[in-house]
């Protein structure tokens, strides 16, 4: 366990006071958060069936219109690999942060996972839609099919059809050159413009408009930190970085800041 003084210790004294005077904080989060809950990033290798398949490639609509069933089963796969997975200490402490008194967070997240959910934080923006959000690829109804529970190799799913048109269910997530949902981006990048701080956790910050968020706070004045154990297209434009995992650096801190006055 770890206690307040080793966790004050921890945490670079810059980012902390950051951390202190901030009452309206957004979060920013890719796939190294979900990271040490087991869930492979996207840059990371492919692991099994599907370690010799690009996910750039697989999340794409010239994918599906190739071949429903294999990219079904990938979503299959990887929907069966978050099921199985636990919300790790990076998401707990996000939500326990949230939770402060005087503190308004905002979690905005390029995840497709429900880890945040489920570590009982409320997100403000999927800005690259949901895994578990399911629609017809046909007439855009939503579905409410599920995906089958996947746990060897399977390299070809037929996905299920739309009770309404008899198109195919597709997942709810924003593949590679399609655009992203409005309101979750336009809500994302308010909230970034308008808060005290922006924290920049586990993306790589490659993939746009998405990688935007941290620059349009940036430009407005919002003291933006990275929490990344790896250099990034971010790192160059944060004002702080922390070259630590999230699940111990957001712990750290969120501990640290139990110990500190709310802001007011
Ligand atoms: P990436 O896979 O591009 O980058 C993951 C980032 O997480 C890298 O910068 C790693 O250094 C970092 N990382 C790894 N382990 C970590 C840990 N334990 N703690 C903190 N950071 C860690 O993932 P994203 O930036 O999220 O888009 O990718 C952005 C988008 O590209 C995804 O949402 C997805 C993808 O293709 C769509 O599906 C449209």
């Amino acid at each position: 366990m770890t206690s307040l003084t080793d966790a004050t210790d921890q945490v670079p004294e810059a980012i902390l006071d950051l951390a202190r005077g901030a009452a309206r904080v957004c979060v920013l989060t890719g796939a190294g958060m979900s990271a040490e809950s087991g869930i492979p990033t996207f840059r990371d290798v492919q692991v099994g069936l599907w370690e010799r398949f690009d996910p750039a490639e697989l999340a794409s609509p010239q994918a599906w219109e190739r071949d429903h069933a294999q990219v079904w089963a990938w979503y299959a796969w990887r929907a069966s690999l978050v099921r199985r997975a636990a919300p790790n200490a990076g998401h707990e402490a996000l939500a326990a942060w949230q939770r402060r008194p005087g503190v308004d967070l905002a979690v905005v997240t390029q995840n497709v996972d429900d880890l945040h959910e489920r570590a009982g934080a409320e997100v403000l923006a999927h800005v690259h839609g949901s895994l578990f959000t399911l629609r017809c690829a046909r007439c855009d109804r939503p579905s409410d099919a599920a995906y089958p529970e996947v746990t060897g190799p399977v390299g070809h799913l037929d996905p299920p059809v739309c009770g309404v048109c008899g198109g195919p269910v597709r997942p709810g997530v924003v593949w590679f050159g399609e655009a992203l949902p409005e309101a979750d981006f336009l809500a994302g990048a308010d909230a970034a413009r308008e808060a005290d701080l922006v924290l920049v956790v586990g993306t790589s910050g490659l993939v746009h408009p998405a990688a935007t968020i941290p620059h349009l706070a940036g430009a407005r004045g919002v003291p933006v930190v990275e929490v990344n154990p790896r250099e990034t297209a971010v790192s160059e434009a944060a004002d702080e970085v922390w070259r630590a995992p999230a699940a111990e650096a957001l712990p750290a801190l969120v501990a640290a800041l139990a110990g500190a006055t709310p802001p007011p």
